[in-house]
């Protein structure tokens, strides 16, 4: 605090001045502005500026929230605030003294207003904690990521063990004609084999007052398809969806999977066959579960015979991989391509033979995992799927 008196004949001045505080030039009158100027340069020096931006930062220390530190922003850094005042005092001063005046009074501001950031930052983080709105030590929450459905892990699985074998893999329609569900495959119109697929058609009829196309009953058309695009020899599994009308139990459902093989080449056999498959069961199954095989009709394939797969009590625990009173559960038909097929596509029947099979995979996985219902794929039953 410094008082200063002035006397000019009948003027008597009398001035208080607070170090440091701030001082609106433009309303003081040129005499008090001479005045000011002076007490100004005698009481500013880089010293008196440090000191009052260490008084500075010892009150925001104190404050204690987010209102006060404005306060004091206001009080120091605001229009009138206390830096503010000398920056602007400046011009007032003696020019020896502007520069170090200037340059003190820069870096105190520029001080003050980091230490105002960092002291507002820790306020809000001192808020946050004391609500325990966050505690950033804390591990983060998992993402649900989600798992492949039981289905489409058993069909790569599946698919997997024939690429090892040298199958490719290929997909085809899922709405399909006659034609290739039916006819290519030895099946034509008003054949009695036709009531084994009970069939969803396709409610189109062509200029000929037919009903050409069907939700695929099996994976089979993609026999036709694939031997006429290419040449022999070919090795394929297709998996995809087929359609039948039928009554669902727990064996049985409506839409499901299936996996189609086919081989064709020179010299195939029926021990091609049975080793090929052998070999895709005990990938699958492991080497001690066992594996019948049965004579079956397919009107595509001859000799044609259906694969079935242990589900006999196992004495460790008891129990049937499927708990139904059978020892025995069909997961596919299989057989030798029947020539009549061969010949459709344009394959010579006396040079090239082959073999045929159709799987499901959801019988696989009801095996491989004991699940009792084939239902349970199509529920999307979270308590279900999240076990595989
Ligand atoms: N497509 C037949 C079915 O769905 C299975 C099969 C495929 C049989 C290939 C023989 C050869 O029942």
């Amino acid at each position: 605090m410094t008082n200063w008196r002035l006397r000019a004949g009948r003027w008597s001045i009398r001035l208080t001045l607070r170090q440091g505080a701030a001082y609106n030039f433009t309303s003081l009158t040129l005499l008090q502005r001479i005045i000011v100027s002076q007490v100004l340069a005698q009481t500013q020096s880089a010293e008196s500026i440090s000191e009052l931006a260490s008084q500075a930062l010892a009150e925001l220390d104190a404050v204690p929230d987010a209102d006060s530190a404005e306060q004091w922003r206001v009080a120091w850094l605001g229009r009138r605030g206390q830096i503010t005042g000398i920056l602007r005092s400046i011009p007032q001063l003696e020019p020896e003294l502007r520069r170090e005046v200037g340059t003190a009074a820069n870096q105190a501001r520029n001080l003050l207003d980091e230490a105002l950031s960092r002291r507002i930052r820790e306020l809000a983080e001192a808020e946050l904690a004391a609500r325990g709105a966050l505690d950033v030590t804390l591990p983060g929450r998992p993402v649900v990521t989600g798992r492949l459905h039981p289905t489409t892990q058993i069909v790569r699985e599946v698919c997997a063990a024939f690429m090892a074998m040298g199958f490719s893999v290929v997909e085809g329609p899922e709405v399909e004609l006659d034609h290739y569900n039916f006819e290519m495959l030895n099946i034509p119109a008003g054949h009695p084999a036709r009531d084994m697929w009970n069939s969803l058609w396709v409610d189109y009829v062509n200029e000929d007052g037919q009903q050409p196309m069907l939700l695929r009953t099996h994976t089979s058309p993609m026999q036709a398809r694939v031997m006429e695009s290419q040449e022999p020899p070919v090795r394929v599994v297709v998996p995809g969806k087929c359609y039948r009308y039928e009554a669902t139990d727990a064996t049985h459902e409506w839409h499901f999977y299936q996996i189609e093989g086919l081989a064709v080449a020179e010299g195939i056999t029926f021990a091609d066959l049975k080793g090929t498959l052998y070999e895709f069961a005990r990938r699958v199954f492991g080497a001690d579960r066992q594996i019948r095989f049965r004579c079956d009709y397919f009107p595509f394939v001859e000799p044609g015979v259906d694969m079935s797969i242990s589900n006999f009590v196992d004495p460790a625990t008891g129990r049937r991989p499927i708990n139904r009173d059978e020892d025995w559960i069909e997961i596919m038909g299989a057989g030798m391509v029947h020539p009549r097929v061969l010949e459709g596509v344009g394959y010579d029947p006396q040079r090239y033979t082959g073999f045929a099979f159709g799987m499901g995979p959801e019988r696989i996985g009801m095996l491989k995992y004991g699940i009792d219902d084939i239902r349970h794929f199509y529920r999307n039953d979270v308590r279900f799927l999240r076990q595989f």
